[in-house]
């Protein structure tokens, strides 16, 4: 009797231990989410995302983790897609119990998991999805548990508007978009709202959908509309394929893009003279960014061996991962009520600079413009908000 009645405290001291690890309780491990889409249209987003939020895990790890527990990370493939990613969501969150998510990239996937995450007051750390939805609902108001590490498209657009009209003087421009992309759809607005508040002429607008590889028929209004530039703001996917048959069939304009443009699978070649905006630059000879580009690449190899250069999406996990960390940290605990609110008081400097938030819970944060020339990515020039 007395033997059992030990063993059963036993057990029962094991489960409460348990559940508090997987509660990300005090004590235990940090088990932290990344959702990034490793399979699906975007795949280079997906791998530097993750290869971004291990290299803080890593660099945390090693000097002791987080007020003395450990970070473990559950890498998740979201596909950049709402009903995978909201399937792995609910994966992370009901099954592994984690407070903390980093993810996800796309911001069509990062609405319907924010929603879900928010609801369960797991704290979602979106490292680039720029669409204003990710952070506020419909009514406008702030998803508290929500935050990102990027700009928002609004900014963005205006940032290509102004670039457009004041840098390339180009006076009529042409937006080609995908309508049931968030993302797309958003950045297509704030740029033609700021371009032609500023003087510009929209000559020609034109929808497509994610399923299209066969451009031509809109290309041919392009051609004949002979913009001064064509805004195409999409991921690198259907960028290759869009400006590949745009200099097939003669058009010389140059093509404008976001974000969406940064891959090492971007065809530089089809999107030569083309010109997008970004999160930060390689080539900044910041201390903070030569520091972060030299692990990386000491970390991360490509397929010849060489040190891989990390883009936007590795530098702002990376920077998501140390917003969280370093809240986690300021608030001395794991509960999510403590660490969100450390959150909206946070002043970081981060590889894709400095981050403090506002009331919707987004970075204020410059923007970077590169230039798509003799096969590579080069920094233009830099504008801040
Ligand atoms: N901003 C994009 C989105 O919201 C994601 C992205 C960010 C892609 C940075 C590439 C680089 O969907």
């Amino acid at each position: 009797m007395r033997a059992f009645k030990i063993t059963s405290l036993f057990a029962l001291a094991a489960i409460a231990v348990s559940a508090c690890a997987s509660a990300g309780g005090t004590g235990g491990d940090i088990k932290v989410a990344i959702l990034a889409p490793l399979s699906g249209p975007v795949p280079t987003f997906g791998v530097s995302t993750r290869d971004g939020a291990l290299q803080a895990i890593d660099e945390w790890n090693a000097k002791g983790g987080i007020n003395g527990q450990k970070i473990v990370p559950i890498v998740e493939d979201s596909q950049c897609t709402p009903d995978p990613a909201v399937n792995a969501a609910h994966k992370v969150i009901d099954q592994d119990k984690v407070s903390f998510i980093i993810g996800e990239v796309c911001s069509k996937a990062s609405i319907p998991v924010a929603d879900y995450a928010n609801s369960k007051k797991v704290i979602m750390m979106s490292p680039t999805s720029t669409a204003t939805g990710v952070t506020v609902d419909q009514n406008g108001k702030v998803k508290d548990y929500i935050f990102r590490a990027c700009f928002i498209d609004p900014f963005q657009g205006k940032v290509a508007a102004k670039f457009a009209l004041d840098t390339l003087k180009a006076k009529t421009a042409f937006i080609m978009l995908d309508q049931s992309n968030d993302y797309v759809k958003g950045l297509a607005e704030a740029f033609e709202a700021a371009y032609t508040a500023a003087g510009g002429k929209i000559v020609g607008k034109e929808n497509y959908t994610g399923k299209d590889t066969d451009f031509s028929t809109i290309l041919a209004k392009v051609a004949d509309a002979k913009p001064a530039l064509v805004y195409l703001p999409d991921y690198y996917n259907v960028v290759n394929l869009v400006t590949k048959q745009a200099k097939e069939k003669g058009i010389t304009a140059p093509f404008m893009g976001g974000d969406g443009w940064d891959s090492p699978d971007l065809d530089t070649k089809a999107a030569d003279g083309g010109y997008y905006t970004n999160h930060y630059s390689p080539d900044d000879t910041s201390p903070t960014v030569v520091n972060f580009v030299k692990a990386y690449g000491a970390k991360y190899k490509d397929d010849k061996g060489q040190p891989k250069t990390p883009d936007a999406l590795a530098a702002l996990a990376y920077d998501a991962g140390n917003l969280l960390f370093t809240a986690i940290k300021n608030a001395g605990s794991t509960d999510t009520t403590k660490v969100k609110d450390a959150l909206t008081k946070i002043n970081y400097a981060g590889v894709s600079g400095k981050i403090t938030y506002d009331a919707n819970h987004n970075p204020v944060k410059s923007a970077v413009i590169l230039h798509v020339t003799g096969g590579k990515v080069v920094f233009d020039s830099v504008v801040a908000p």
